[in-house]
């Protein structure tokens, strides 16, 4: 834990760098990263960025996939997750991987797409090092409470706490937010070799707590992480107090 949301951040971009560089530009595949929207990573993302600017890290050898993305979105609106990884992570756009966004191809099914994305997480050889926020909910990526621990990529509805959590970004108009989302799995995200969660503010507190010191549980889904061998949980002191 550090007692501010900005050396909480360096931490997990320092941490994020130091695997890049471990894995190295000679393997033949590429490092494959996964990477969160919202507000808790846009500290990480600007360290990065500065990071790449002074040339203390390239992404030439990285490749990013995302966790999660509304359903209904045009990809140019400001909050889809497409927008924000455009705005916020500056890496040329053959190595990005984003769940499929509205519209999609014609005849294709949010199942069908889905399924694709799993098919591509295996064939980059799966997810070296996979960077996540939590919801107040305990959500992790879209999967709401209740979701299946063993869940894939998949259409879910999104809670009404999560809608209005977000709908800050949609205006405050809990209506402007879309009702589904295209979510990872949480039995996709645990098979990611690294895991990292990063939690700021008080807000955060109560899931934070019940991710780490209650039973692992479907109605903290979180709480999964419990199950991984290999996770990082960086907090700022806030999100960390009921600990
Ligand atoms: C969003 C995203 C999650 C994110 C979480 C927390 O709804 N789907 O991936 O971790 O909620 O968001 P924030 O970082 O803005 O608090």
């Amino acid at each position: 834990t550090h007692s501010t949301p900005l050396e909480a951040s360096q931490e997990v971009a320092d941490l994020i760098i130091d695997r890049i560089k471990a894995f190295g530009p000679t393997q033949k595949k590429k490092f494959v990263m996964c990477l969160p929207t919202g507000s808790t990573p846009l500290l990480v993302y600007k360290e990065l960025a500065k990071k790449c600017r002074e040339g203390k890290i390239s992404f030439e050898h990285v490749i990013t996939i995302n966790l999660d993305e509304y359903v209904g979105l045009h990809p140019a609106h400001p909050q889809s997750y497409y927008h924000f990884m455009e705005e916020n992570f500056d890496i040329p756009p053959k190595q990005v991987h984003l769940l499929p966004f509205q519209p999609i191809p014609p005849h294709t099914t949010h199942t069908e797409s889905c399924a694709e994305y799993e098919s591509l997480i295996t064939s980059l050889g799966g997810i070296h090092l996979l960077f996540m926020g939590i919801g107040t909910n305990g959500h992790i990526a879209f999967n709401e409470p209740a979701s299946s621990l063993a869940s894939r990529t998949r259409m879910i509805k999104l809670d009404q706490d999560t809608r209005r959590a977000n709908s800050r970004f949609f205006e405050n108009s809990l209506s402007n937010v879309p009702t589904h989302a295209l979510t990872m799995g949480i039995g996709t995200i645990l098979e990611a070799q690294e895991i990292v969660l990063l939690a700021l503010g008080d807000g955060k507190a109560q899931a934070v707590k019940e991710a780490l010191q209650g039973g692992v549980n479907h109605l903290c889904p979180a709480s999964a992480l419990q199950l991984h061998e290999n996770v990082i949980i960086v907090t700022d002191n806030e999100a960390s107090k009921n600990l």
